[in-house]
C-alpha cells in the first residue's frame, strides 16, 4: 500500500499515460555534440501498442529511454499518468522501474551466470510477486516463448534469439501497466517474431497494459496501433492503424 503512495499511481487516472512534451535529448562527446532526440512531443494513449520505427541511429533507443524514464531529456519534461519524471526521487523511480514498467533492452541485460528461469523468476521477485506466483509465472512466460526445454540452462549457453526470449520473459512477467520493449524481434526469425508479437498484442488486447516498441521488422508494423517513424531524432510520421488494417496485413 505505502509502496503504492510512494510513486502516485492512480489507477483511475485516464488520460494519456505518457506524454512527452518538447523534449530533446544530445550527448557530447569531447567537441563532438549528437541531437539524439530533437523536440519532439508525443503522447502514449493507455491500452496501446506504439511502434517506434526509424533507421539506425535515428533515435528510437533514446526515445524510448526518455519514456521509460530510464534517460532525463536535456531540455523539455516527460511525464507518466499526469506525474512529471523529474519529481520523482531516485527510490520513486526505483520502484516504479520495478513494480509499474517492464523493460525489454536492446542490449537485453540478462544475468549470463543464471539460468533462463531464475532471471525471470528473480525480477518477479523484485518486484515484490510472491515466490510461488513467480516461478509459476516464470515458467509460463517461458513456456509461451517456446523455451520450456531450455528454462534451466544458463543465459550464457542460450543462443542470442533464446536469451532474447527470455529478455522478453522477463520483462512481462511482472505484468507491468507498461512495457518498453527495445527491438524484441531483433535476433529472431519471422516465425518466431510473429509468436513474440501475438504475446504482446494479447498482453495489449487482454491485460490492458501499454506498450512501446522499437523495430526495424516491417512486419511488426502489422501489430501496431499507431507507427511512430523517427528521423535524425525527430519525427516525420505519426500513424494510426485500425484493427482492420491490423488484421488485413498481419497475414
Ligand atoms: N550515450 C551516448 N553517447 C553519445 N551518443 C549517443 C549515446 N547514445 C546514443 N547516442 C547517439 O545518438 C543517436 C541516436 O542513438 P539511438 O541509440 O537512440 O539510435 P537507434 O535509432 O536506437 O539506433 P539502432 O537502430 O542502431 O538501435 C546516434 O547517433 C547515437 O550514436
Ligand atoms: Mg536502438
Amino acid at each position: 500500500m505505502q509502496r503504492t503512495q510512494r510513486y502516485a499511481v492512480h489507477d483511475e487516472y485516464d488520460g494519456p499515460v505518457v506524454q512527452v512534451k518538447a523534449a530533446t535529448r544530445t550527448y557530447r562527446n569531447g567537441g563532438d555534440v549528437v541531437h539524439a532526440v530533437r523536440d519532439i512531443s508525443v503522447e502514449v494513449p493507455a491500452s496501446t501498442m506504439v511502434l517506434v520505427q526509424g533507421k539506425s541511429g535515428s533515435g528510437k533507443t533514446t526515445l524510448l529511454n526518455l519514456m521509460g524514464g530510464l534517460e532525463r531529456p536535456s531540455s523539455g519534461s516527460v511525464v507518466y499518468k499526469g506525474r512529471e519524471f523529474s519529481r520523482y526521487t531516485r527510490r520513486q523511480t526505483t520502484v516504479w522501474r520495478r513494480t509499474e514498467a517492464g523493460f525489454v533492452f536492446q542490449s537485453l541485460a540478462l544475468l549470463p551466470g543464471l539460468t533462463a528461469i531464475e532471471n525471470v523468476d528473480l525480477a518477479a521477485r523484485i518486484a515484490g510477486v510472491g515466490p510461488r506466483e513467480a516461478i509459476r509465472r516464470a515458467e509460463y512466460y517461458l513456456h509461451a516463448l517456446g523455451l520450456t526445454a531450455r528454462a534451466s540452462h544458463r543465459v550464457s549457453e542460450l543462443s542470442g534469439g533464446e536469451q532474447q526470449r527470455v529478455a522478453v520473459a522477463r520483462g512481462l512477467v511482472t505484468e507491468p501497466k507498461i512495457l518498453f520493449a527495445d527491438e524484441p524481434t531483433g535476433e529472431l526469425d519471422h516465425a518466431l517474431s510473429r509468436r513474440v508479437m501475438d504475446i504482446l498484442r494479447a498482453v495489449v488486447d487482454e491485460k490492458k497494459t501499454t506498450i512501446c516498441l522499437t523495430s526495424h521488422d516491417p512486419a511488426v508494423i502489422a501489430y501496431a496501433d499507431v507507427v511512430w517513424t523517427l528521423s535524425d531524432g525527430a519525427i516525420t510520421s505519426m500513424q494510426p492503424r485500425s484493427r482492420d488494417s491490423r488484421e488485413g496485413s498481419s497475414e
